[in-house]
């Protein structure tokens, strides 16, 4: 059957991936199949959500499998699939369970969507994207992790609080690997345009970007048995957007480096343009020094789980 609208596919019926169904559906972003190996979760929601759409007015047919041949032909997929971490627990913790399931969800990717662009959603992130590039074996391009939307989603969202301007006019973005190290970078930050220390002191700034690094963890504390689901599925969703409608949305995004800021061959958090073709290009920056060391940092801290991935049998 051919679609003439779009299709999404989400991989995973949790939290994170039933909201990023209900976000991309309520945006008419296409046909949603919203995939489990828990057939009944994935069903439940999915028609749960079918059913809001006459009273909320949106025209996505909703549905929900355990079959990747229901996947067939999507135009974005969206993984969501893995564990989440518990308090006291890094992202980090999470590396050889979640390798597993995201080896297995990527077969069946490759196997009937040969031609999306896939978004990483499981932690830990930036490891995550290395697993399901190896194992689709899609151009670059088309797998792009997601984590610094959200990361400069929470980043926006303090600092509108702390200078007490709207959310809409703040611009902000983080770098790096998605974990405590990533590189939230105050200097290429604005409000309105105008520079971030027009409005608020070195030092608030400064607890901001510590409150950045920490946001995950910050929810995580708060709700005990699982992680952010609300932000991280919205973040998911304004990248599928991007590549849907062909937006060219400049974003960070965890993409495959290739010499760009002096990595190769590492997945990280960088500026990029998001498009039809998905990653279109990244953006380099010119970074100070204690800059360019945090992002070594970072990228370090990423480099050793890829390098640990390689000693497990997922
Ligand atoms: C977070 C998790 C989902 O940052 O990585 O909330």
């Amino acid at each position: 059957m051919s679609h003439k609208r779009k299709k999404i596919t989400v991989i995973g019926a949790g939290f994170v991936g039933s909201t990023a169904a209900h976000w991309a559906a309520s945006k008419e972003l296409g046909d949603v199949v919203l995939l489990d190996i828990n057939e009944g979760a994935a069903q439940g929601k999915a028609l749960d959500l079918f059913e809001a759409s006459p009273v909320e007015g949106f025209d996505s047919r909703v549905t929900g499998t355990a079959d990747y041949k229901d996947s067939a032909g999507s135009d974005v997929v969206i993984i969501t699939a893995g564990i989440p971490r518990k308090p006291g627990m890094s992202r980090d913790d999470l590396l050889a369970t979640n390798a597993k399931i995201m080896k297995t969800c990527c077969e069946g990717v490759k196997e009937y969507s040969p031609n999306a662009t896939v978004i990483v959603v499981a932690n830990p992130l930036d490891a995550m994207c290395h697993v399901a590039y190896d194992t689709l074996g899609f151009p670059k391009n088309r797998v792009v992790g997601m984590a610094g939307v959200l990361d400069s989603a929470r980043f926006r969202s303090f600092i509108a609080e702390a200078a007490n301007v709207s959310v809409k006019d703040v611009n902000a973005f983080v770098l790096g690997g998605h974990g405590d190290t990533m590189v939230p970078l105050p200097r290429y930050c604005s409000i309105g345009g105008a520079p971030l220390d027009r409005f608020l002191s070195e030092e608030k700034i400064e607890a901001l970007v510590d409150r950045t690094r920490k946001g995950g963890a910050e929810i995580v504390g708060l709700l005990k048995t699982g992680s952010a689901y609300y932000a991280p599925s919205a973040s998911a969703v304004e990248m599928a957007e991007a590549i849907l409608k062909d937006q060219k949305r400049i974003l960070p995004c965890a993409c495959l480096l290739e010499g760009e800021f002096g990595y190769k061959d590492l997945f990280i958090g960088v500026l990029c343009q998001l498009g039809g073709d998905g990653v279109e290009k990244v953006v380099e920056l010119e970074l100070t020094e204690p800059e360019q060391a945090m992002l070594k940092n970072s990228a370090d801290a990423v480099q050793g789980l890829v390098d640990a991935l390689k000693g497990l049998d997922y």
